[in-house]
């Protein structure tokens, strides 16, 4: 059994091989709002969220939580248990974000005492966690996720590329931010759509973004969320790398796939990266 991509049911493969609907006919906007409510359902928000739907992979919707909630400069909390949190970390970092990396042991999720203490170290724009990371298995518990972020005065932003669908996920009741995924996992349909909701405080926050978000919205529809990754000109190419913190008992025993070598010696709790 794999994470994705997964077999497609013959109602969705028939409905596949029918013509196309036009892209302004009632019968598509009648299909695309049921989706947005159906997506409302399975993410389990509340009626001010905000489902999108995208043409694109998970990685673009990874790309597009970073260039609508982080602006360059903001600190970012990512919470890495495998390669999906890694390249989240590499996106906001690339995007001009000051990231800071918790890294548990390989195939470990982190204690929520240690969530706590690095957001004391904040303030943090936005906590980032991948639900379940497909490279290690490990699953995180969102709702103290949640709960820590909201106390701290961060987002709460979690792929769900591997999750969604598949694993429970309270996006109201929890009070999660932002929770995306891809087409291809466990909704059980072919690759190609970003599918994401965002929460009232996501909308708020990326209202409220700098001048960069304000330019990009005059190119959409005015005051409605844009969508499209930005970059930066004047972003510089290459930004030093970001701080992590680890936990891994013995020094440079864990993480071997990760980019750089982990410091020599560690400060407790953890380990700094320079
Ligand atoms: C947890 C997780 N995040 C992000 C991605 C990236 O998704 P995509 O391959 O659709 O870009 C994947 C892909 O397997 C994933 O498992």
């Amino acid at each position: 059994m794999i994470p994705g991509p997964v077999e497609i049911s013959p109602t969705v493969l028939a409905a596949t091989s029918v013509p196309p609907p036009g892209h302004t006919s009632t019968r598509l906007i009648e299909a695309f709002g049921g989706s947005i409510e159906r997506m409302r359902q399975v993410w389990q928000a509340d009626a001010a969220s905000q489902p999108f739907l995208l043409a694109g992979s998970g990685t673009l919707a990874m790309e597009v939580a970073a260039a609508n909630l982080v602006e360059p400069g903001d600190r970012a909390l990512v919470i890495n248990t495998g390669f999906f949190s890694e390249r989240m970390a590499e996106i906001l970092h690339r995007a001009g974000a000051s990231v800071t990396e918790l890294a548990p042991p390989l195939g470990e999720a982190p204690g929520t005492d240690q969530v706590r203490e690095i957001l004391r170290d904040g303030p943090f724009k936005a906590l980032f966690a991948t639900h379940v990371d497909t490279s290690t298995g490990v699953r995180i518990d969102p709702e103290p996720l949640c709960r820590l972020a909201r106390e701290a005065g961060a987002l709460a932003v979690f792929d769900g590329v591997c999750a969604a669908a598949g694993e429970r996920f309270e996006m109201a009741a929890w009070g999660a931010d932002l929770y995306f995924t891809g087409s291809q996992k466990a909704l059980g349909l072919p690759p190609g759509l970003a599918l994401m909701v965002a929460g009232e405080r996501a909308l708020a926050a990326r209202a409220a973004g700098g001048p960069r978000r304000r330019r990009s919205t005059s190119t959409g529809t005015p005051g409605s969320p844009s969508i499209a990754p930005t970059r930066s000109a004047s972003r510089p190419t290459s930004p030093p790398p970001p701080p992590r913190w680890s936990w891994p008992s013995k020094p440079g025993s864990a993480r071997s796939w990760r980019r750089g070598s982990p410091p020599a010696s560690p400060p407790m709790p953890g380990r700094r990266r320079p």
